[in-house]
């Protein structure tokens, strides 16, 4: 499975602020748009095109679509901050909702929503900026596949060594790109160094 890390200098400048306690919820909202927007031209990278013929104001030349129709969806809650940063850049996505929450002690993730467009022959952008054990995750992807999806991309801001293992295994062919790929899960699956519980520091719910 292609684990794809992020090297970008100002993607590792954002990602460090993020990592910061100090940082306040609006800041770290700002920061989270603007490192997805690295994530997802790095997610989209080599996504098949079409060749589409253009005119310019001077003559006709070849230019390019893209092959499949992108769908976004965000893991809610925390995902919903990746959200306006994939649409700013690919307006004509349409989007469905995965709801999950961990619970606090088994750290074991379960869904109370689901809301997905049509997923046949398009590509999914699973939005999630935590990948811990992975539970949420894999979860999603599961759901993506069964409803068609040609290719699924997740986008996580930081993976544990622990969750990508666990996706490696259940999806050889998904493709995650994250930010950073950090050291280890603690006792309580919060990755470490990692930034803490992204959702409560994206809307304040400390
Ligand atoms: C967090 C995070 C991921 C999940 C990762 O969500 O946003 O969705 O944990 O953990 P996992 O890989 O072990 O499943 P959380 O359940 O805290 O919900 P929230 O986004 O509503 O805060
Ligand atoms: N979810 C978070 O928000 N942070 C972690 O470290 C692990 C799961």
């Amino acid at each position: 499975m292609p684990l794809h890390q992020l090297q970008h200098s100002i993607g590792a400048v954002l990602l460090s602020q993020l990592r910061s306690s100090e940082t306040p919820p609006e800041r770290f909202r700002h920061l989270t748009k603007a490192l997805t927007q690295i994530l997802v031209v790095e997610a989209t990278r080599k996504l098949p095109t079409l060749e589409r013929k253009v005119e310019t104001p001077l003559e006709m030349t070849t230019g390019a679509a893209l092959k499949h129709g992108l769908v976004a969806v965000p893991i809610l809650r925390a995902g919903l901050g990746m959200l306006d940063a994939v649409l700013e850049l690919l307006p004509e996505a349409s989007v469905g909702y995965l709801g999950l929450e961990r619970n606090e002690k088994t750290a074991v993730a379960t869904s109370y929503y689901a809301k997905l467009p049509p997923l046949n022959n398009k590509v999914a952008l699973l939005l999630d900026p935590m990948l811990a054990t992975g539970g949420s995750a894999g979860w999603c992807v599961e759901r993506l596949y069964e409803a068609g999806a040609e290719q699924v991309i997740l986008l996580c801001v930081v993976a544990a060594p622990e969750g990508v293992a666990h996706l490696e295994e259940r999806f050889p062919q998904l493709e995650i790109v994250c930010a950073a790929l950090d050291r280890e899960l603690n006792d309580k699956k919060y990755i470490m160094p990692g930034l803490g519980d992204f959702g409560d520091r994206l809307f304040g719910t400390f």
